[in-house]
């Protein structure tokens, strides 16, 4: 099964966690973008009554494009359940999130959320975190200062993401910074904590304690995997 066939079955596997009158956090990536196309899919032939908030401006777009309700996030007391793609998942359910540079409201969403559903291909299961370089979300202002004062917390290399010739420039108009930690990441919630402790900081694609329900896809097909303890167990 190739790579796009396992995020399609992955992203539609995650449309039966979701029910007619639910208020749902529309991820972004391309394995939520399956998520978003079966929805919208049933929103129009199936009755599937539900009103989403994006992620992203891109997700925005999409979903607009597609014809699917969209409410601001402070326009609800709360959300049902978020889904949303990641880059990596660790055997706890821990994330690290932000390849899309979407990161912060992400987070801010899922925050909101009465629980987090995540679809992901098999190749994003870890052992252990931060073989994907970790997304930290930055001010401007002095961000040569915050890069330096990220490698002194995390103690690797990490660099300002670029598009093109100038740094890419976030949704909400900051910088993204990719560290390079290799895969050891053992105590995330500490690392989050100490990063969250710098000035320039704004958000860390960290997602601890957040992820319910992975809608995996691999070789043999989709598998549910539930987080014990969890807020869908
Ligand atoms: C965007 C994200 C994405 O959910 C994450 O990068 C996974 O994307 P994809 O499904 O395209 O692999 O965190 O900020």
């Amino acid at each position: 099964m190739s790579i796009d066939e396992a995020k399609r079955l992955a992203g539609i596997a995650a449309c039966n966690e979701v029910q007619s009158g639910m208020k749902v956090g529309l991820g972004t990536g391309s394995t939520v973008h399956h998520t978003i196309v079966e929805l919208a899919r049933r929103y129009h032939d199936e009755g599937l009554d539900i009103v989403g908030v994006p992620t992203s401006l891109a997700t925005h777009a999409l979903a607009t494009e597609l014809g699917l309700p969209l409410v601001e996030l402070d326009d609800v007391e709360g959300l049902d359940l978020v889904i949303d793609g990641a880059d990596e998942v660790d055997a706890s359910f821990q994330l690290i999130k932000g390849g899309g540079a979407a990161l912060l409201r992400e987070k801010l969403v899922a925050q909101a959320s009465g629980a987090m559903v995540v679809v992901a291909d098999d190749r994003k299961m870890v052992e252990t975190l931060g073989a994907f370089p970790l997304p930290i979300e930055i001010t401007r202002f002095g961000h040569g200062t915050t890069v330096g004062a990220i490698m002194n917390v995390l103690g690797c290399k990490a660099e300002l993401r670029m598009d093109g010739e100038a740094p890419l420039v976030t949704d909400n108009g900051n910088f993204i910074v990719d560290a390079h930690t290799g895969p050891h990441l053992t105590h995330p919630a500490n690392s989050e904590a100490a990063l969250l402790r710098l000035a320039g900081v704004v958000q860390v694609g960290l997602f601890i304690d957040m992820c319910d329900v992975v809608h995996l896809a691999g070789a043999s097909g989709t598998e549910r995997l539930v987080r014990s303890g969890g807020r869908l167990a």
